[in-house]
């Protein structure tokens, strides 16, 4: 370290007049430029360090074979492009708010606040140095525009980067957080929230969460193709990614092998009597969520979405232009996107592969060599489930562009792309309201959050907001424990017709070489949900045996949800009880009143002390369920009021004033999901409306020659 400049600053620091007892600490007096640069210099080394170690650590356990679960968790997270670029920005910036935090603090015995001892230029200055503030330059957003960006910019023309990829989330509440501004509750041992102490997310998820698997409830009324479609639709709405980096900055502990609390590590500890988990010494390890640069508000932490928030099926397409392009068939001219080139699906298309380094894909079966696909969500290989909706919609956008070729031969390969592309986005979004959302929220709290649609309103915020994030994880609720398959028969297809979800995840080759989408759609759609209820809230296998298969330790999605919530610094359940304008218990039979159920009111007492700690994602599972609904009152206010802004603020939504005609709204508003099914798979038999409700094979079941193919007439000629 240069010696020099650091010790010039610190005697500026001791050179300070020492303020008055009785005026605000907010104000230390000055630091020297020389020692913000310098801490601004040793962070990027720091940073980029840790990046690099990370990648060749990664590469050679690849290659050796000796990858973690974590490794695979870390795939899921990481971020990608221009994501890259924003979460490595904020990286040096917080980076070296720590080091001159860790630099002053033996000068200043109170608590302070590193960025109220700096001078709005020095902010300015880290704000530059870090590359932070080049994500402030404006846009100029074009006159005419047809078509939606792939990033979301200028959606919103008053506000460009409104539900743009790669910005900060909308916080609803003010974050809390252990220290005020970026530390997680539960990272100090001792230090309490509201005055009671804070309980181990494991602890909580052991307590309350889990179940016997053999007593799940099959949803008489839900498919499980309603927990697939919310898990899709959630990845076209948020990803919050994690440090590319992996290895504590500072330190250069590897937060996969070690469980020092070290950032950006924060590993869940193990409570006393785990059911699994015999050393207590043990971890689940845990990454934080990158910061986000946040603009004028560095002081207090918040997380970046790396895709668009508006519903237009970016999971299909990109949040970003290079990736956009890459997924697009560029060698002709009409419009289709890239498909894979090595195998096909009975002659149908698949997913192309990505080309990645350090592919998790591959070690699911070691022997076959198949790696994970391209999307334009970077989890689209998480589970085959999921992989299989991907694939569906590639084939639809290649369907719709190869129809309006030879219905307007004068077309060039970007008009074709771009208008299947608008079609597939007004597909996701009518499936998602008509179809998806009043069976989520139930007819009550549909009137209420989403009532009927009355245009664009330029001053709705269309960005996900930071509890949302969270909130929208109650479909791990209707997760079974098994992937289904079933032949053209609708009868289980051997020899493996129900693996344990602990072997699918990632497992890509199931796709490729075990029979396709098609056994994997059948299943989805002939299979009940599981059911959500106060005393079966989430099934063992993602609880005991997420990304188990190479494994170190698995994951307890539960507990990583909770821990999640604090990371990410989210009030707790009463304030959102509050911001919904429902009532906040306050003791253990009010909170019983509440959730009709003393039995588990008393247990979240017992972990939390009271309702006002209860993590944000548990106390919003617990609660009774809406009529006709699958979420309680709380979480349908936030996943109501989130989708609402994402109707409303979005320009391009496909019921707003020119955006579509009125005769091709009109064919729109006939498309469904299983005809969709039927126009992209060999699929002749599909479940009959609405397919997230039917879930029993033959009674619930349709011939495709049912169901109307959408009429694309009019977009012939159009202009
Ligand atoms: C097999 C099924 C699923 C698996 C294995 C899975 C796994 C995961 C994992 C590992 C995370 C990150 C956890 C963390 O470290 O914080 C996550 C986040 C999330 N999951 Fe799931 N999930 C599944 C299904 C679903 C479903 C059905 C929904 C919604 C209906 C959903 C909604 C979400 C949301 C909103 C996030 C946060 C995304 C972000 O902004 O980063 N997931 N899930
Ligand atoms: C730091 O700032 C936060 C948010 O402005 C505030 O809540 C907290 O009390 C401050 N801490 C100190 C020690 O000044
Ligand atoms: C691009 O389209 C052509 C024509 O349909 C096809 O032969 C080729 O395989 C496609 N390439 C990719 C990468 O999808
Ligand atoms: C890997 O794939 C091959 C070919 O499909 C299959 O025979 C084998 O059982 C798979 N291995 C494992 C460990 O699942
Ligand atoms: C538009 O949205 C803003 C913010 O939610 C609201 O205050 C206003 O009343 C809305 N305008 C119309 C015409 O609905």
């Amino acid at each position: 370290m240069k010696l020099l400049p650091v010790l010039a600053g610190l005697l500026a620091v001791l050179a300070m007049p020492q303020p008055a007892e009785s005026a605000a600490p907010a104000v230390m007096g000055e630091v020297e430029n020389s020692m913000v640069l310098t801490c601004m210099e040793e962070a990027k080394r720091l940073v980029d360090k840790a990046y690099k170690d990370r990648r060749e650590s990664l590469k050679q356990r690849l290659r050796s074979g000796s990858a973690s679960p974590m490794d695979l968790l870390s795939y899921f997270k990481q971020p990608v492009a221009a994501t890259r670029t924003a979460v490595r920005a904020a990286d040096y910036l917080h980076v070296a708010l720590g080091l001159l935090k860790r630099k002053l603090q033996p000068l200043w015995p109170r608590p302070f606040n590193v960025t109220d001892v700096l001078t709005p230029a020095q902010l300015d200055l880290l704000s530059r140095s870090s590359g932070c503030a080049y994500q402030n330059v404006r846009v100029t957003c074009p006159q005419r525009d047809k078509y939606r960006t792939i990033t979301g910019h200028c959606n919103n023309r008053r506000s460009s980067t409104l539900g743009a990829s790669n910005r900060a989330f909308a916080r609803w509440l003010p974050a809390e957080y252990e220290d005020g501004v970026s530390l997680p509750f539960g990272w100090t041992p001792g230090v309490r929230r509201s005055g009671f102490r804070v309980p181990l997310a494991r602890a909580v998820s052991n307590d309350i969460v889990r179940f016997p698997t053999e007593q799940l409830t099959p949803d008489q009324e839900r498919s499980l193709m309603f927990m697939q479609w919310g898990q899709l639709i959630d990845h076209d709405l948020d990803f919050s990614p994690e440090p590319a980096a992996r290895v504590s900055f500072i330190t250069g502990v590897n937060c996969e092998t070690s469980c020092l609390k070290q950032p950006p590590c924060f590993p869940l500890k193990i409570p006393p009597n785990d059911p699994r988990i015999m050393n207590q010494q043990d971890c689940i390890p845990f990454f934080r969520s990158s910061p986000a640069c946040s603009g004028s508000n560095i002081t207090i932490r918040n997380q970046i979405n790396a895709l668009t928030s508006f519903v237009d099926a970016s999971m299909v397409y990109g949040s970003e232009d290079p990736l956009a392009m890459n997924l697009r068939n560029t060698t002709n001219q009409l419009g289709l996107l890239a498909v894979n080139t090595r195998f096909s699906d009975n002659g149908r298309a698949l997913l192309p592969f990505d080309n990645l380094h350090d592919d998790p894909c591959l070690l699911t079966n070691r022997s076959v060599h198949i790696p994970c696909f391209l999307a334009g969500d970077t989890r689209s290989s998480e589970m085959p489930e999921l992989t299989s909706m991907h694939t569906l919609f590639l084939r639809e956008h290649n369907r719709l562009a190869t129809k309006l070729k030879s219905m307007n031969p004068l077309w060039d390969g970007e008009r074709l792309y771009q208008e299947a592309r608008k079609i597939v986005g007004a597909m996701v979004q009518i499936i998602t309201y008509r179809d998806y959302l009043p069976l989520v929220l139930g007819p009550e709290a549909m009137r209420k959050y989403l009532p009927r649609y009355r245009g664009y309103n330029d001053s709705v915020d269309p960005r996900i907001a930071n509890v949302f994030t969270n909130a929208f994880r109650y479909g791990h609720t209707l997760i079974q424990p098994f992937m289904f398959r079933l032949d053209n028969q609708y009868q289980p297809m051997g020899p493996n017709p129900r693996v344990p979800l602990s072997k699918v995840f990632f497992a890509t080759w199931r796709v490729v070489l075990e029979g396709g989408i098609d056994p994997i759609l059948r299943g989805l759609m002939a299979t009940p949900a599981k059911l959500n209820r106060q005393n079966q809230i989430v099934v063992d296998e993602i609880r005991e045996r997420l990304f188990e298969q190479v494994m170190r330790i698995g994951l307890d999605l539960p507990a990583l949800n909770m821990q999640r919530s604090r990371d990410h610094g989210l009030p707790g359940y009463n304030a959102w009880r509050r911001f919904c304008g429902l009532s906040e218990p306050s003791m253990v039979n009010e909170l019983a009143t509440v959730l009709r159920n003393l039995n588990l009111a008393r247990k979240l007492i017992a972990q939390y002390g009271t309702p006002k700690n209860i993590d944000i994602w548990m106390g919003g599972v617990a609660e009774p369920l809406e009529r006709n609904g699958r979420v309680g009152p709380l979480l349908a206010c936030l996943i109501g009021t989130q989708f609402r802004k994402l109707r409303d603020g979005d320009r391009f939504w496909w019921e707003n004033t020119g955006v579509f005609t009125e005769r091709q709204q009109q064919a729109l508003a006939k498309i469904s999901l299983p005809r969709i099914i039927c126009d992209n798979t060999g699929i002749t038999t599909v479940s009959k409306d609405n397919i997230f409700m039917s879930n029993t094979f033959p009674r619930d079941f349709v011939s495709c020659s049912a169901l109307p193919p959408l009429d694309l007439a009019p977009w012939r000629n159009a202009d």
